[in-house]
């Protein structure tokens, strides 16, 4: 069994992911980590050396290297969902759970952080403006939505196991 958490930044995709993993008993993976590794280079220093459409294509080649796998909960990157060919990779590969929260949750959660290239300037117009964009793909493609605006990462957890359970 596979999990695919997906949706915006700062919404506890890791530690959601990592919890969930650790309670099912899973390996857990993250799309951004994995680039990461691959390429010897931070997500920060591709995008300003390389541009987002360099980046999106490595998410892609990451996401057909685990389709054979099995046994993982795979945070992703927020904007992983913009191509349609990395939906369709992603469904292959497990169930997409959204998480979400809302807009003044998220800022309190990335304000301190540098390491989100497209968060750059004013953060919170940036993600009104992203989040209108990205909220009706991540609504159009999720299997499951949890809120994670108010609870634990452990609690979020405890909801998608909920779901894979009654999914059988
Ligand atoms: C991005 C989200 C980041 C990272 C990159 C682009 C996005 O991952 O992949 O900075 O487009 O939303 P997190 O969602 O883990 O912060």
């Amino acid at each position: 069994m596979n999990i695919i958490i997906i949706g915006f930044m700062g919404v506890g995709k890791s530690e959601v992911g990592k919890a969930l993993a650790g309670r099912l008993k899973l390996n857990f993976l993250d799309t951004d980590e994995l680039i990461e590794k691959t390429e010897g280079r931070k997500i920060a220093e591709i995008f300003a050396q390389e541009g987002e459409d360099h980046f999106r294509e490595m998410e892609t080649e990451v996401l057909k290297t685990l389709t054979d796998y099995d046994h993982f909960v795979l945070s992703t990157g927020g904007g992983i969902v913009l191509r349609e060919e990395n939906v369709q990779l992603l469904k292959e590969i497990g169930p997409l759970v959204l998480l979400f929260a809302r807009e003044e949750i998220i800022l309190q959660r990335v304000k301190d952080t540098e390491d989100r290239p497209l968060l750059a300037g004013d953060k919170a117009q940036k993600i009104n403006e992203i989040l209108t964009v990205r909220n009706p793909i991540y609504n159009r493609v999720a299997d499951f939505t949890v809120d994670t605006s108010e609870i634990t990462p452990e609690a979020a957890a405890d909801k998608i196991i909920e779901y894979v359970k009654s999914k059988g």
